[in-house]
């Protein structure tokens, strides 16, 4: 969604915040904006709509010394994209920059007849409500924040400057990350520590509820009710390679191939396969606690929630007597769900910011529910709030499109669910097999990473003028048909969906013909030959079928076929994954759209 940077300190302000709102790209966004203020508190605006180059045109003919300065990137919730509704948004003295949503922006706005208003936003009501505290000096800038604050319905990350007052910002959080970087002579700010990356190695995570005055050289934070709060100092852990494209043409690319090494990350430490054990240490339950588990309930969007799907599958063959139910958060939070007791909940995001999956967590917390984290981003909201968690460690992640997340997410939950079976004493011999696979995953995934690539760029141009696709899979291979389904629409706007297999007689062979194409995930397993009639079932009606299969030779006259060749049973269908995202880059790239950004999306979801 909406980026936030801003910069106090020695050095020119319009330098970071051009390079920290570049960084932020990948969030999406519609327009951008800049403010940088002078010694004498002169304001410096640059705001401009698409993308930051275009405001880096006027940059250049507005070069400033300025050693403060807010900025920001929109992704347009209320009123279009546009350079007046882009931020920062200004009112009397003040500029604001803001993520997020004022709920309640048109009675406030009602409120405040005194501000002639400019733009659509709800985020300029933030800012002439901050000004009606502050003009005519009642209230310093942090308290009029505050008192702003205070009358808020919604969700906010802002920044906020006065030309009164040029050596020191104010932020605030509530439901939009924050991150304060603390470096020498200068404090930077931003809503992704990659924003601060190569400018400091120390971060300070504003929780919900609490306001920071900064400077140069000093940061006080404290909560809306005064209540001062002790700045806890962490490690910005990611480096300058992990946010370059490394060679890579698109992100999205680099984050595919760097699958072998992702996964290796998250299974570092916790996979022994001399034993065929596992051990997380994260969810920090006992043996007792975990024994007593009886119902999981898995919670996400978009990816993550096909990776919980996928691992519910995978876990509910070998942990008995349990429940499982994967639950979109947009869904669930509104639902009027029974949680049954000795229920744990896995809270699944890369970016640990998305506002379902972190609203369903609060819901659930409140329930007596216990709640573990399957989060990428660390120190992240959601990281923070849950009562135990794994980090997927994949590094990260910047091309919208979710790619290397996915892998580790599905089998994070998957330890997880080993870890259960491990405590209510499945046997070994039952176990083994996973961990094994498990084990050799990254060798495989760098095995058909480094073999397929060729083969599916060739039939991504085959299929690349279809506007409609049919992902289709039984079992293991269904959840991962829908991850390849979103993967292909969301990045080449192919109008593609998912069935399984047995669902095709219910309906959507109806659609079957030549505007469509079919991409069949054909695992080996118990399922094989049902899913090969199925798939007889369509080339008989005339379908278009690229096969994906690690069988040697499907004996069906289907369009295309990519194999794979592996070690892997079990979890074969993950590899085929690989094929899909492959598959859905090179369309995308073969139709010349923007791959790692796009259209109307965002990387984290920050506002329901
Ligand atoms: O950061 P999260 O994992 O919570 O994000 C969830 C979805 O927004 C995300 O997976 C989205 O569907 C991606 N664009 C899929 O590629």
């Amino acid at each position: 969604m909406c980026g936030v940077v801003g910069y106090v300190g020695d050095k020119k302000a319009q330098d970071f915040l051009i390079s920290g709102l570049k960084r932020l790209e990948y969030r999406g966004y519609d327009s951008a904006g800049i403010v940088t203020l002078a010694e004498d508190g002169t304001p410096t605006l640059l705001r401009a709509q698409g993308k930051i180059v275009n405001l880096e045109e006027k940059l250049a003919k507005n070069k400033r010394d300025d050693k403060i300065g807010i900025g920001h990137t929109r992704w347009a919730t209320h009123g279009e994209p546009s350079e007046n509704n882009a931020h920062p948004h200004r009112a009397g003295d003040i500029f604001v920059v803001h993520n997020g949503i004022i709920e309640n922006y048109k009675e406030l706005k009602e409120q405040l007849k005194e501000h002639e208003f400019k733009s659509e936003t709800d985020s300029e009501v933030l800012a002439a409500l901050i000004n009606s505290f502050y003009h005519g000096g009642k209230y310093n800038l942090a308290d009029a924040v505050v008192q702003a604050l205070k009358l808020v319905n919604g969700t906010y990350g802002i920044a906020v400057v006065s030309t009164k007052n040029p050596d020191e910002m104010v932020v605030a959080r509530s439901g939009s990350p924050l991150v304060i970087g603390v470096g020498n002579d200068e404090t930077l700010i931003a809503s992704d520590a990659s924003a601060l990356v190569g400018h400091t190695k120390r971060a300070i995570y504003l929780n919900d509820g609490e306001v920071a005055v900064i400077t140069k050289d000093s940061i006080e934070i404290k909560t809306l009710n005064a209540e001062p709060v002790s700045a806890k100092v962490e490690e910005i852990e990611t480096n300058l390679a992990a946010i370059q494209k490394g060679g890579y043409e698109h992100f999205l690319l680099k984050e595919i191939m760097e699958q072998p090494e992702s996964l290796t990350e998250t299974l570092r430490g916790r996979v022994n396969v001399e034993n065929g054990t596992v051990r997380l240490g994260g969810p920090g339950l006992t043996e007792a606690e975990l024994r007593k588990i009886k119902h999981l309930i898995i919670v996400g969007c978009g990816t993550a929630y096909h990776a919980g799907m996928l691992a519910g599958y995978y876990i509910e063959q070998f942990t008995p007597e349990i429940t499982i139910e994967t639950v979109i958060a947009s869904e669930y939070r509104y639902r009027s769900a029974y949680i049954p007791k000795d229920s744990v909940a896995l809270i699944v995001s890369q970016s640990g910011e998305t506002a379902d999956t972190l609203a369903c967590l609060r819901e659930i917390k409140k329930q007596g529910v216990k709640t573990i984290g399957i989060v990428n981003a660390i120190g992240s909201t959601i990281a923070r709030e849950v009562d135990g968690g794994t980090y997927v460690h994949v590094g990260p992640e910047i091309s919208v499109a979710s790619t290397k997340a996915f892998t580790s997410q599905v089998i994070a939950m998957v330890m997880f669910g080993l870890t259960i079976a491990q405590a209510k004493g499945v046997k070994s011999n039952i176990l083994r097999p996973y961990v094994e696979e498990i084990a050799k995953m990254p060798e495989e995934i760098r095995k058909v990473l480094s073999s397929v690539g060729d083969e599916v760029k060739g039939v991504a141009k085959k299929y690349c003028e279809y506007e409609h696709a049919i992902y289709l899979g039984r079992d293991t291979a269904y959840p991962t048909a829908m991850e390849g389904a979103l993967k292909l629409k969301e990045i080449s706007y192919v109008d593609a969906n998912a069935y399984a297999f047995g669902e095709l007689k219910h309906g959507p062979l109806a659609l079957v013909d030549d505007r469509f194409f079919e991409v069949a995930l054909i695992p080996r397993g118990h399922l094989y030959e049902k899913s090969l009639s199925n798939v007889q079932e369509v080339l008989a009606r005339g379908g278009h079928v690229l096969a994906v299969t690690n069988a040697d030779d499907i004996g069906l006259s289907v369009d295309s076929v990519v194999k794979i060749t592996t070690s892997l049973e079990i979890f074969a269908p993950i590899l085929m994954n690989l094929v899909s995202q492959l598959f859905a880059y090179y369309v995308t790239v073969a139709k010349g759209y923007n791959v790692d950004q796009p259209r109307n999306l965002a990387k984290s979801v920050t506002v329901e």
